[in-house]
């Protein structure tokens, strides 16, 4: 069954707690925690410190999108921040390979992600060396954006690429999904499902976190 990773980018930060706690009795499984340097996006977010204390009253999975230029100088601080799973974008740096075994060593899950415009055939050598690929649907940066369609594309040619080559990697989107479309793009080969605007200012966030979930559940 598909995985709902609310974005913690669209909380209300003044009542993140209280939100936190409203996601664990719903029992959402990940959290998705993006970071942004103002270099490789033109924003800039949460960071260390944030991710710190998240960890210390959730026990769902830290998914942690570091939207950073070269994020090999903060794989260590954000393994030791708490992070589970730690994404590292593709067009971030030029050391891949080695950023995802200190990953590993660092006994944690590691993921790349692809900007929309990206060709996901880039990818290819380091498909074996993950655990999950994050196709990104909106221009990274700002949350509540339309779905780019054409990541869908990607994410089907990801899963047939999975099957053909009996590899084990999950496939996330992140960008514009809402209560609308994530059926589609569950159909289309999407296991881990981020919502930021959609599931925290869209109305009651229990409300909407369960509505997200009744979904995934018809998908199973
Ligand atoms: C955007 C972030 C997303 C963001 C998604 O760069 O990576 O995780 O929170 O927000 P929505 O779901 O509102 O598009
Ligand atoms: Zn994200």
């Amino acid at each position: 069954m598909a995985i709902l990773s609310p974005s913690l980018l669209s909380a209300d930060f003044a009542r993140l707690g209280e939100q936190i706690d409203i996601l664990n009795k719903k029992q959402v499984k990940y959290l998705h925690f993006d970071v942004m340097d103002g270099i490789f996006v033109p924003n800039i977010s949460i960071g260390i410190p944030v991710l710190q204390s998240v960890r210390k009253i959730t026990d769902s999975v830290l998914d942690v999108h570091l939207m950073i230029t070269k994020p090999e100088r903060y794989i260590k601080a954000f393994s030791d921040a708490g992070a589970d799973i730690i994404n590292i974008h593709y067009e971030a740096t030029d050391c891949h390979s080695e950023i995802f075994k200190q990953i590993r060593d660092l006994g944690k899950s590691p993921a790349i992600t692809i900007k929309p415009k990206t060709d996901w055939t880039e990818i290819i050598p380091f498909l074996p060396q993950v655990d999950m690929v994050l196709v990104m649907s909106v221009e990274p940066g700002f949350g509540g954006q339309s779905f780019i369609e054409s990541s869908l594309d990607a994410v089907k040619s990801l899963a047939e690429y999975r099957s053909a080559n009996n590899l084990n990697y999950t496939i996330e989107i992140d960008g514009g999904i809402n209560l609308d479309n994530v059926t589609r793009v569950i159909d289309a080969g999407v296991d881990v499902v981020v919502a930021g605007s959609s599931v925290f200012s869209k109305g009651d966030l229990a409300e909407q976190t369960d509505k997200f979930l009744a979904l995934i559940d018809k998908r199973k």
